[in-house]
């Protein structure tokens, strides 16, 4: 039976680097014998267009029995002081769908070490793995807004924790085999129950080196020495911020897939970066972050660890000739970029 993919293009560039990492899609799987149907729904700006919220039912249903996601990007400015924004569909489809461990690899391509703000030999080596908690903690507590002051909430329960951080041990074994966990425990009473957990699964993994940072320096490092890292895991906010700063070290948020895991069910896989209003509908996106989301799609949820490395090999060689988009200083369209990829996956002989 063929595999379902359900395909959320969202907003901005959206649905010009979806079509990109679909055409890709067709193509590797031709190549590799992959059986899949593509359903494309409605999700986010667009879907508050068509019905009037981000996460219309038929998308959530559609979701839920899919084999995996595949999500380019949502938001734009029309809806920045909207009483529904786009943003809260995300937020409810992974609370949904229970996708509670976002996994976000960043690794330098060895011909883009220039456009790095980052001098070329503080990026030797660096190829770590961001693991947020993405279901738990401050965006999902209690937020009050009064006149005179305001609150948010922050609670994580030990299951929660246990769960995220399993996770990226799993991760560290297949790589490098040290898990840094970041919390600010010498402040908050969750970054303390976090410690305590990360230390007593990190017993289940002797091959695994265990270290904590605080999350202050670990944004340090991340920028003085970032090769020192293999897996890093932390809680939601800290994540949101840390894989941010850290996807700057590759010179652009164009290239940066991640993917969301659940217990149980389908998972969703994305770039990083938002919906780039800026350059929408102008041809001039960067596919890369979408086309190597659906290289983690094949390798993670159809253990298509071939199909996964061919892609990444095109991609690499493609940057190798030179052909870049424009946030890489490049005047590559988005169909060129995807039809120079395309072209080595063709030629691949792997
Ligand atoms: N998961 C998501 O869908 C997601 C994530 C972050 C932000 N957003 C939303 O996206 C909208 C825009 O947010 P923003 O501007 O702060 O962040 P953004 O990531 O959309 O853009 C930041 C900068 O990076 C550039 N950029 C991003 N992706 C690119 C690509 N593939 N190729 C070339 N350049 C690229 C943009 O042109 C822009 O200059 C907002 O509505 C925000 O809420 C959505």
């Amino acid at each position: 039976m063929p595999k379902k993919i359900v395909a959320l293009a969202g907003d901005g560039i959206g649905p010009e680097i979806m079509g990109a990492g679909l055409e890709v899609l067709a193509t590797v799987a031709k190549k590799v014998g992959f059986d899949y149907v593509v359903e494309e729904h409605a999700f986010g700006g667009a879907a508050i267009d068509q019905v009037g919220h981000p996460l219309p039912d038929q998308t959530l249903v559609a979701c839920r029995t899919a084999d995996a996601i595949l999500l380019a990007a949502i938001g734009a400015p029309q809806y920045d002081n909207a009483a529904v924004r786009p943003e809260q569909g995300l937020l409810q489809l992974r609370k949904e769908l229970g996708l509670f461990a976002n996994i976000r690899p960043v690794k330098i391509f060895d011909s883009l070490k220039d456009y790095s703000p980052l001098k070329a030999e503080r990026l030797d080596g660096v190829d770590l793995v961001m693991v947020r908690e993405l279901t738990g903690g401050i965006y999902f507590g209690e937020h009050i807004l009064e006149t005179d002051q305001a609150s948010d909430s922050n609670t994580y329960q030990v299951e929660e924790i246990e769960r995220v951080v399993r996770s990226a041990f799993d991760l560290a074994q297949k790589r490098r085999k040290k898990v840094t966990s970041i919390d600010k425990q010498n402040v908050l009473a969750t970054s303390k129950l976090w410690r305590k957990v990360a230390e007593e699964v990190g017993k289940d993994y002797p091959d695994v080196t265990l270290e904590h940072q605080l999350v202050d320096s670990a944004a340090m490092l991340l920028i003085t020495n970032p090769s020192r890292f293999d897996v890093l895991v932390t809680e939601n906010l800290f994540g949101d911020i840390l894989s941010d700063e850290a996807s700057v070290l590759t010179g652009t948020l164009g290239v940066l897939p991640s993917a969301s895991h659940a217990v149980a069910g389908p998972s969703l896989y994305e770039p990083i970066h938002g919906s780039a209003p800026d350059i929408a509908g102008q041809g001039i996106a960067n596919p890369v972050s979408m086309i190597l989301s659906v290289a983690m799609m094949l390798e993670e949820s159809f253990d298509l660890q071939v199909a996964g490395k061919i892609i990444r090999q095109a991609v690499e060689q493609t940057f190798d000739k030179g052909i870049l988009t424009k946030d890489l200083g490049g005047s590559a369209m988005t169909s060129q970029m995807t039809a120079h990829i395309i072209e080595e996956i063709e030629r691949s002989s792997l």
